[in-house]
């Protein structure tokens, strides 16, 4: 199938109330490196599962336990996330070679622009940015909740999200973006230009 957008060389969404943050942010590199079809977008408004055919809370769940969230409280957590949207950076890859559905988006007529929740999320990722006093007010990227769909592993959708969130992180002005990881995952973040540094510690309520 064709790609749903003809032009490769931008990214096929522009800034709206519905994007978490402006789309511009993402390198038009990286959407040209992906499969066919499939685009790097910020999370929208309209991704949860009750009024889309997108499936990003579905996407979380390769990572741990979701859990039951209403169409409202997904908003109100959208809309906290968007108030502090120089903060918190979610983005996805979205399939789009997937027949629309009634509870799904229709498709914008122009090539340049496509509607979130037309096609199937597959994968998704943060990076939340934090601003600190040392480093001169220094500012570090974390990368948070990276999820690829269990058939859709192995594809390099992982590493163009790694990727794109540590693009973000440099251009808003990160001097490092670091995450905390599983040992099994260790050799996928060294392919993505990580490096081991320090130890992790935890504290469960
Ligand atoms: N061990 C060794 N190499 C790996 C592994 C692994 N577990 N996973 C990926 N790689 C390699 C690939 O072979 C590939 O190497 P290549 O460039 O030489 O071909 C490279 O890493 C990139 O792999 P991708 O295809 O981009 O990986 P994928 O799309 O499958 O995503 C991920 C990897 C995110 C770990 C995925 O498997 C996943 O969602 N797993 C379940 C959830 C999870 O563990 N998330 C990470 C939690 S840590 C955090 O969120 C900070």
């Amino acid at each position: 199938m064709a790609p749903i957008y003809a032009s490769k060389t931008k990214s096929p969404f522009t800034k709206s109330d519905n994007l978490l943050f402006d789309p511009a942010l993402i390198p038009a590199s990286i959407q040209e490196s992906l499969p066919a079809g499939y685009v790097v977008r910020p999370l929208a408004r309209s991704d949860n599962q009750v009024r889309s055919n997108s499936s990003f809370l579905k996407t979380l769940e390769v990572l741990t336990t979701v859990g039951t969230i209403s169409d409202e409280a997904f908003q109100r957590r959208f809309q906290y996330l968007k108030e502090h949207s120089d903060q918190y950076y979610t983005i996805v890859i979205e399939d789009m070679n997937v027949p629309p559905t009634s509870a799904g988006s229709a498709t914008s007529s122009s090539p340049s622009l496509v509607t979130p929740g037309r096609g199937k999320i597959v994968a998704a990722g943060t990076v939340l940015v934090e601003r600190k006093f040392i480093h001169e007010l220094g500012m570090v990227g974390h990368i948070e909740d990276i999820a690829v769909s269990a058939d859709q592993q192995g594809k390099k959708l992982g590493l163009r999200i790694i990727e794109t969130l540590k693009a973000i992180g440099q251009q808003v002005g990160c001097y490092k973006v670091i995450l905390d990881c599983s040992e099994k995952n260790v050799p996928f973040y060294e392919k993505c230009g990580f490096e081991r540094k320090g130890v992790e510690m935890g504290w469960y309520v």
